[in-house]
């Protein structure tokens, strides 16, 4: 059987700022497969990450597609801007979204792929009625905010449970997991359903990014 193609989208958040048309560049090499950017308020997450100039500039040298995390309340302010920046895939936190439908469909509308992000408490069922709606869940591993922390394993049995709810609703659902992945556990979150994978400082904290890409590309 031919091994399913898995998404591998390194997180911006782990490279150095400092030197950031270089981290484009060397991603554009890769075998990444997206460009990850979390955007952080301060105010749905305890951290401020960086906005729109940065991911313009990013926008400049990337060669793949921009898969862009908003961790920010009221998400459905700044779709045009997103989009505007680059966006090609843009993501909001259920738990951030009042009106998800209805930014949902404003996403789409705008000309970007829409994806729906649920943090460690939030039950997978919760996405029934969204999930024919959407092209992507993001399943947060971790509790959204900071790079670097340890993945959940309940993860596992939520992205099973997800990949069985979307088997009649949505077959073409793509399930990303970001927060701590690695390649330990990126096998087992492949066998449960996942086909998108988030990576910072695995990535980027690792000896040689490129190769760690590629490992993780043939998990
Ligand atoms: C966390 C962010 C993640 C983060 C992942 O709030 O959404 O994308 O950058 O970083 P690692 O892989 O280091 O957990
Ligand atoms: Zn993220």
């Amino acid at each position: 059987m031919k091994k399913k193609e898995i998404i591998i989208a390194p997180s911006i958040l782990a490279s150095d700022f400092a030197n950031l048309q270089k981290e484009c560049e060397m991603l554009n090499r890769s075998d990444a497969d997206w460009f990850h950017i979390d955007v952080m308020d301060g105010v749905f997450v305890p951290n401020i990450s960086f906005g729109m100039p940065v991911i313009k500039a990013i926008k400049k040298h990337a060669e793949k597609p921009m898969d862009v995390h908003l961790m920010i309340v009221q998400p459905e302010r700044y779709i045009k801007d997103f989009k505007e920046a680059g966006a090609d895939l843009l993501t909001v936190h259920l738990e951030a979204s009042t009106h998800l439908h209805r930014t949902v469909q404003e996403i789409k509308a705008a000309g970007m792929k829409a994806g729906v992000s649920i943090n460690p408490h939030t039950s997978v069922s919760l996405l029934e009625d969204i999930l024919a709606d959407i092209d992507l869940v993001l399943v947060m591993s971790v509790n959204p905010g900071f790079g670097g922390q340890s993945f959940i394993e309940n993860t596992y049995s939520k992205v099973e449970e997800l990949r069985e709810m979307a088997g009649s609703l949505n077959p073409d659902l793509i399930i990303e997991v970001d927060g701590g992945v690695n390649i330990q556990n990126a096998t087992e979150l492949i066998a449960a359903g996942a086909n998108a994978l988030v990576a910072g400082s695995f990535v980027f904290k690792s000896a040689n990014p490129e190769q760690t890409i590629t490992e993780l590309k043939n998990a």
